[in-house]
């Protein structure tokens, strides 16, 4: 991302060589390799060449650079030897660690945080997606900015220095990170108003909205160009996936329901963009159904799960919306894990087993949905006399008055509402 004021970590040669370290601090529920094997994947998403992953068990982080001495001196070693210009450290650093880090390895270093925003920077179309990334990253960038100047101030005090041009020059960044970010802040609320004026103008449509969720590279895309016929890019690429996309989607005794796909998400998501994104996914907030696709052949298929449902918590999803897991990837599965997922998914009613890569599955899946959304809501056409207004009060209260009109005088009502209110209504 370009903001003029990428004087950190931020700007990375295409194709750098690099080394990706995961810190093991213990007790976590992810396997190290496959924690690596993501990171590396993360780092390659943003066009570096992964040449080295290492993971270090630590057993008590140092507040100045995280590993140990001892492991940070092997690390330099291995960054020297082989040339490697950045590291990607798969963990939140302080600015001062990452500073002293640099320093130390005599390479470039980012944290997880930092790579997951250069993701989302290069991969935001909308104009939304990218203001809330550029606020996002400035966010994460200006508290950089404060708490390493400070640092750099007692080093250069400690050599005789006494403000400088240093000071003067960070003091302008931040006004200017200030300025920018106050100015971003005004755009997103325009930019949100009319959003709001457009999503208003769709919930008063009675289709139903599907959002697919998951883990990043979980398949999402795939499963929804499989269910729409459509071409979203889908490619081995984290996050290829930063807006939401919507489509129309043919369902079984459902005229019409909008289908979906939104970003993916990812363990350790950064604070930031969980808020920050909060505009864009309220596809998912406000959606009447929700598809949880799940790789079911990756190792982390389950903490990728937690994380997932966590995610939707942090974003405000109601407990109560319907939701059905889709394991995708089957396909992938060997005879016996495929028989004991495949046994599993038919035990359970809300989930189904899919690939998407195949179309196995996808079509039960549909027939699930389908199920579901008629279970929770439906469009009833309903005609009162022109005299009841206690019966228009009833609907109104009951369920969505999508349109009415008056015809061979009487009124004529569109309503969203559940089966049982409208069994209620005719007893009435
Ligand atoms: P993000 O945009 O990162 O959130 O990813 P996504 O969840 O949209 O995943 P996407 O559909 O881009 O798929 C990721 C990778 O998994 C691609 O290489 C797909 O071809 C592959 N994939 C998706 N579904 C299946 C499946 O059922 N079987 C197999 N073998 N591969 C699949």
């Amino acid at each position: 991302m370009s903001n003029g004021f990428d004087r950190d970590a931020q700007e990375f040669a295409r194709g750098a060589r690099t080394v990706v370290v995961l810190p093991d601090q213990g007790g976590s529920a992810r396997d190290s390799d496959a924690r690596l094997e993501e990171t590396a994947g993360l780092a390659e998403a943003i066009g570096v060449e992964v040449v080295a992953r290492i993971a270090y068990r630590i057993r008590a982080a140092r507040p100045a650079t995280l590993l140990g001495s001892g492991q940070v001196e092997m690390l330099a070693e291995e960054v020297r030897d082989r040339e490697l210009e950045l590291a990607v450290f798969d963990a939140a650093l302080t600015p001062v660690q990452q500073r002293n880090l640099e320093t130390a390895l005599k390479c470039k270093v980012i944290d997880r945080t930092g790579l997951i925003l250069e993701i989302f920077g290069e991969r935001a179309r909308t104009a939304e997606g990218r203001l809330q990334v550029e606020l996002a990253h400035l966010d994460y960038q200006a508290g950089r900015l404060v708490r390493s100047w400070t640092h750099l101030e007692r080093q250069r005090g400690g050599v005789g220095f006494l403000g400088g041009p240093g000071e003067t020059q960070i003091e302008a960044d931040r006004r200017m990170i200030r300025d920018r970010m106050t100015k971003l802040r005004r755009e997103l609320e325009q930019v949100s108003r009319t959003r709001t004026l457009h999503r208003d103008r769709r919930q008063r449509a009675p289709w139903p909205v599907i959002a697919l969720v998951g883990y990043t590279n979980a398949g999402k895309s795939t499963l929804f160009n499989r269910l729409t016929g459509a071409d979203v890019m889908a490619e081995n690429l984290l996050f290829a996936t930063l807006d939401p996309t919507l489509r129309q989607i043919a369902l079984p005794g459902i005229d019409k329901a909008i289908l979906s796909d939104t970003v993916g998400f990812v363990s350790d998501l950064p604070t930031q963009l969980v808020a920050a994104f909060k505009a864009t996914l309220e596809e998912v907030v406000s959606a009447d159904l929700l598809v949880h696709v799940r790789d079911i052949a990756h190792p982390d298929s389950l903490a990728q799960r937690d994380d997932v449902e966590g995610v939707l918590k942090d974003l405000g999803v109601a407990d109560t919306t319907p939701r059905i897991e889709a394991w995708n990837k089957t396909d992938l599965l060997d005879a016996d894990d495929a028989a004991e997922v495949l046994g599993e998914a038919a035990r359970r009613e809300d989930v189904v087993a899919v690939s998407a890569l195949t179309g196995d599955g996808v079509e039960a899946l549909t027939a699930r949905v389908a199920e579901l959304l008629t279970a929770s809501h439906r469009r009833y056409r309903i005609t009162l006399d022109m005299g009841d207004g206690a019966g228009a009060a009833w609907l109104h209260q009951h369920g969505e008055v999508l349109t009415h009109w008056t015809e061979d005088e009487q009124a004529q009502f569109e309503v969203r509402m559940a089966p049982r209110e409208y069994e209620r209504f005719l007893r009435r």
